[in-house]
């Protein structure tokens, strides 16, 4: 991927420390706008306004039957005609607040910038529920610095607004991490027997029967799973104490930019296995010590591992 351009803040040169802070050049004179909260505060204002729009162009705009307009890794992974129009909503509105900034969204994909923030977009997730008529779907929108990847980015501010279900999760880094205006704390983490295990699937057989193996080794050992439909949204209930736990395979930037902030301001942990960040091949998020505790159990039950083609299973 290309080498990112300097950051910059209020048009000046900025730094990031590597506490993920960011701080404008010293010898730049500094202001309020130019402070690193007041960077956090502006993109967390520009990311909840563009997510609330394009939930509300999601919610308002769907028809009593929702089309497929097209698929992706399989005949069961699909893009309606909203998830186009949201994303496109998304990017010609961060075009006029944010004009030097670089778009990753799902459809779309990438679109470089000079500013040195990327947002990282999702313009529907949760899309076959939204197929479907569930309202667990959601509007995802987030500003990281750094190349845009889970392992190397820092997020800066990040908004998951799920218009269905009326609810809004709102985090900037260092700032915490809220629901509808409410403070968020991860609730301490109940023994494994007891915990609520959210969790997801992919688009492809082979990626599924992986998982269902992994599952049916998990399901004994907690309360319950559930699989609500919508990464970001799993990510939210788990920093608002609607699940003690989560855990998924195969999730993409813009599945967890946001979410994954929303749980960390929250006090929670989000990791991925054997030392590595969340990310595609891992994303386990809950409370600190419970999340190593099913890092551990993934590790063992090597729910990394590389898929086995359906006909080599039998
Ligand atoms: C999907 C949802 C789903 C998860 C899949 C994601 P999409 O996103 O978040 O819950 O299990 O891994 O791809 O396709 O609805 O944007």
């Amino acid at each position: 991927m290309a080498r990112q351009r300097p950051l910059t803040v209020a048009g000046r040169p900025a730094t990031l420390g590597e506490d993920g802070g960011v701080t404008s050049s010293p010898e730049q004179p500094s202001d309020a706008s130019a402070s690193p909260h007041a960077l956090v505060a502006e993109l967390l204002a520009v990311a909840e306004q563009v997510a609330r729009a394009a939930g509300r162009l999601v919610q308002e705009g769907r028809p009593d039957v929702v089309g497929v307009a097209a698929t992706k890794s399989s005949a069961v992974d699909v893009v309606t005609a909203m998830d186009l129009a949201s994303e496109d909503l998304v990017r010609r509105t961060l075009a006029r607040l944010r004009p030097d900034d670089a778009i990753l969204g799902e459809e779309g994909g990438h679109v470089a910038g000079t500013s040195g923030v990327t947002w990282v977009v999702d313009p529907i997730d949760g899309t076959v529920n939204y197929l479907y008529g569930l309202p667990a779907y959601a509007v995802s929108v987030a500003a990281v610095v750094g190349e845009p990847t889970p392992a190397t980015w820092t997020v800066l501010a990040g908004c998951v607004h799920a218009p269905a279900a009326g609810e809004t999760w709102t985090a900037g880094r260092g700032t915490g991490a809220y629901l509808d205006g409410r403070r968020l704390a991860v609730t301490p983490a109940p023994s494994l027997d007891r915990c609520l295990l959210g969790t997801g699937f992919g688009y492809v057989a082979e990626r599924r029967r992986a998982q269902a193996r992994v599952l049916a080794a998990l399901l004994p050992q907690v309360r319950d799973v559930r699989r609500i439909g919508a990464a970001a949204i799993d990510l939210c209930q788990v920093a608002t104490g609607r699940l003690d736990l989560y855990y998924e395979r195969g999730l993409q930037p813009w599945d967890l930019a946001a979410a994954a902030l929303v749980v960390t301001e929250a006090g929670g942990a989000v990791s991925g296995l054997r030392g590595r960040a969340a990310g595609p091949d891992m994303t386990v998020a809950g409370a600190p010590e419970r999340v190593a505790q099913l890092v551990a159990m993934l590790e063992e039950l090597d729910a990394d591992a590389p898929d086995a083609p359906v006909a080599d299973i039998g």
